[in-house]
């Protein structure tokens, strides 16, 4: 039977390549001074239901059921009202700004396409308690030298930057009413996606057409974009950064910069979206003051499929697979097993990854084995008790050595090792 559609297993490569996506997304936050938390899976409806629009898109998407005490409960769809609640809780035991990441799974009922699942990880960076232009050019510079961290550059990925902003005083310039605004948002958010029939159709109340949209769109950066850029021309960034007015996200709470990440060639859904927030928190307590905040969250499943199609630069940074086994020990003679088991425990104590028969076997069939698991050194426990034979594998290199002596033997083989 196959896992749902949508959700995945992970088999040890698969792991072994989420663990590598989720190292570089810790190591690289950590540089920029964030610090991690989490949430629970499992959240009461209404934090969606009353941050959101009627309709909104992820509503459509909630996995929610009533739960055996009789709530209405969802798994989270993301993660920022999760984070806008427990900073509303306890905001004033937080030094500001506040520095935040996580990295999470999260389900969404999609529509089955490439890039997108029903279960993904997700990582998420915000700052908050600071809405300097400072604090967005932060968050903007973190999520390009995330994609670096993956040995990603300029002709791979692109952050296409916005400000909702700028559709708010469009907006208001053509008479549309405040109550369209989220529509003709959303709207814009599908201009590549939809056809220009349909959106027209959606449009129909505002008074506005795609042709508006397109032409509002095609006039370019306006002067709100300045400081931000000029912080990002500063980090030498510059290159990867492109102002473009039809980035204005699909989720509801959005105030000001807004910005995706793309790839380059590939033609692949965003790698990461985010934006300003400033009035989320102060809607979720009431007592909570008011609290600007910014962040971004970045998928495990676009970036998985650049990761595979691109290659690394210094081929180096993508090796993913860490060795299971190290050292093997061979049971040459069963009536040593039990010096053999304490020579295992002492390796294991001193931190090789150490592995053995876990039945009789001949030796030859232990040494294949050893092979099969990349191991790189066998330490062969046999009659010659208490001397031991530890033998390199790739160079078939082979000495005799008293027991006692093996562990320092190992390592001096360790530090004169090439890694
Ligand atoms: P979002 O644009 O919905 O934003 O998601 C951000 C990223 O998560 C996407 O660009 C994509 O990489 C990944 N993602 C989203 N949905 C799926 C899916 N169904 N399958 C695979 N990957 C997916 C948010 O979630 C905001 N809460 C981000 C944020 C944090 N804004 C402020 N702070």
């Amino acid at each position: 039977m196959p896992a749902l559609p949508g959700f995945r297993d992970f088999y040890p490569e698969d792991c072994a390549r989420r663990n590598y996506v989720v190292k570089t997304w810790r190591e690289v936050a950590q540089t920029y001074g964030f610090v991690e938390y989490d949430g629970p899976t499992l959240e009461g409806g209404d934090l969606y239901r009353k941050k959101n629009e009627e309709g909104a898109e992820i509503l459509e998407q909630l996995y929610s059921f009533r739960d055996r005490g009789d709530r209405e409960v969802a798994l989270r769809p993301e993660m920022t009202p999760t984070l806008a609640r427990m900073v509303a809780a306890r905001e004033k035991h937080f030094r500001k700004p506040m520095k935040w990441f996580c990295v999470s799974n999260f389900f969404r009922h999609e529509r089955q396409q490439k890039g997108r699942l029903r279960e993904f990880l997700q990582f998420n960076a915000d700052i908050l308690g600071e809405s300097s232009p400072e604090a967005d050019a932060e968050i903007v510079a973190l999520a390009v030298d995330l994609m670096r961290g993956f040995g990603f550059s300029r002709e791979h990925f692109v952050v296409r930057l916005s400000d909702r902003r700028a559709w708010r005083d469009f907006l208001a310039s053509r008479g549309c009413d405040p109550s369209q605004s989220q529509a003709v948002l959303a709207c814009a958010d599908k201009i590549e996606r939809e056809s220009p029939e349909k959106l027209d159709e959606k449009l129909a109340a505002s008074g506005l057409t795609v042709v508006d949209l397109k032409n509002f769109i095609a006039a370019g950066s306006p002067e709100s974009f300045a400081p931000v850029l000029a912080a990002l021309e500063a980090r030498g960034m510059s290159d990867f950064i492109e102002p473009d007015l039809s980035i204005v996200r699909g989720l509801a709470y959005y105030t000001g910069v807004v910005f995706e990440i793309f790839d380059r060639s590939k033609n692949l859904r965003a790698l990461a979206g985010g934006g300003r927030y400033d009035n989320l928190i102060k809607g979720l307590s009431d007592g909570a003051s008011d609290l600007p905040a910014i962040g971004f969250g970045m998928g495990d499943v676009v970036l998985g499929h650049l990761i595979d199609e691109i290659p690394a630069a210094d081929g180096k940074r993508r090796s993913v697979a860490i060795p299971a086994c190290e050292v093997y020990v061979v049971v040459a003679d069963e009536a040593q097993r039990p010096n053999a088991l304490k020579i295992v425990q002492q390796l294991r104590d001193q931190g090789w990854k150490t592995d053995f028969s876990l039945k009789p076997a001949k030796v030859g069939r232990q040494f294949q084995d050893a092979e099969g698991l990349s191991a790189r050194h066998a330490v062969v426990v046999g009659a010659e008790w208490p001397a031991v034979k530890l033998k390199t594998l790739a160079t078939r290199q082979e000495i005799a050595i008293a027991h006692p002596e093996l562990t320092g033997h190992l390592e001096k083989l360790r530090a004169g090792s090439p890694g």
